[in-house]
């Protein structure tokens, strides 16, 4: 497995392996790595002849009082879990690469980014857009793999991608959970063992929601009541958001569900160290194949 630094490297890489005609797939990461990233390393394989990983704990999309200095480093953990999952290379530059001292442009998607995770993170997503850039301009990839726990994110980047014609293909993979339906994240570790067992509390929001649709609640006030009584059973747990939201737009969804539907959660816990923020999301579809939308 190669390990890369430079940016100059990178693109020298990337275009030597294009020249022969292989597909490169990245994987972007902030390191940690667990099985969901591992997961989305097997959807880049399916998709390329490369797969390329990213390390690099981006410091522009943290907020001043966010987890940045507690955010968990395992680079050589992470490297022996590259290697395991056949990662072709690994591009893990230092700060001073990915932000050469002076750097003064940024990258911002603007209306999909002010909802939900943007509403109470000011930046983060200018911080994320304009490192996913610069990752794309370094290791130049012809697919590059997301995972859907971060469903905004996703939705973002797929703007970008579209709105500045990059020739990247971007492709979402399935969010991996924990046995007892914690959505992979490598801020679970960030919990104490208390928490840890509220953080349930968001997949099973997600289930009680779905269950309720597939018994033909519609409305969305009595869906996010639902949701909320849920949530509210974590002690320690403080409810971000919990909202209802067309997929591609993000906009907020009619009073009635007609279409497929983000429900998206974000919960606040208070654990040892300082507060570790979770999202988690589910596409709630009120019309499951194979029956067809009624006609209108
Ligand atoms: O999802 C993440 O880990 C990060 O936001 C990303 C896409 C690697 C950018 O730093």
């Amino acid at each position: 497995m190669e390990l890369i630094r430079s940016v100059a490297e990178a693109q020298a890489r990337s275009d030597a392996l294009r020249a022969q005609g292989q597909r490169v797939a990245v994987v972007p990461t902030m390191g940690c790595l667990h099985a969901g990233h591992l997961s989305l390393v097997e959807v880049a394989r399916r998709h390329a002849d490369v797969v390329w990983l990213t390390i690099f704990v981006n410091p522009t999309q943290f907020g001043p009082g966010e987890d940045f200095e507690r955010y968990p480093r395992t680079t050589e953990a992470d490297l022996d879990a590259c290697r395991e999952a056949g990662v072709d290379a690994v591009f893990l530059p230092p700060v001073e690469e990915m932000y050469p001292a002076g750097a003064q442009t940024s990258v911002d998607v603007s209306d999909l980014t002010r909802p939900l995770c943007g509403k109470d993170r000011p930046g983060h997503f200018q911080g994320v857009t304009t490192v996913v850039t610069k990752l794309f301009l370094a290791t130049k990839p012809t697919v590059a793999v997301f995972g859907e726990k971060d469903f905004q994110q996703l939705a973002v980047i797929r703007r970008m991608v579209r709105d500045l014609h990059f020739d990247v293909q971007v492709v979402g993979g399935a969010i991996a959970r924990e046995s007892d339906g914690v959505a992979m994240s490598s801020r679970n570790r960030l919990l104490d063992p208390a928490t840890r067992r509220e953080a349930r509390v968001l997949s099973l929001a997600l289930e009680a929601a779905e269950r309720a649709v597939a018994a033909g609640e519609r409305r969305h006030a009595a869906l996010l009541h639902l949701v909320t009584l849920e949530l509210e059973k974590a002690p320690h747990g403080q409810l971000d958001y919990a909202e209802l939201r067309d997929p591609e737009s993000l906009e907020p969804a009619p009073a009635e569900l007609v279409a497929p539907t983000l429900l998206a959660l974000a919960v606040r816990f208070e654990a040892g160290g300082g507060a570790v923020r979770l999202i988690d999301n589910r596409l709630l579809n009120p019309h499951p194949s194979p029956e067809a939308p009624p006609c209108s």
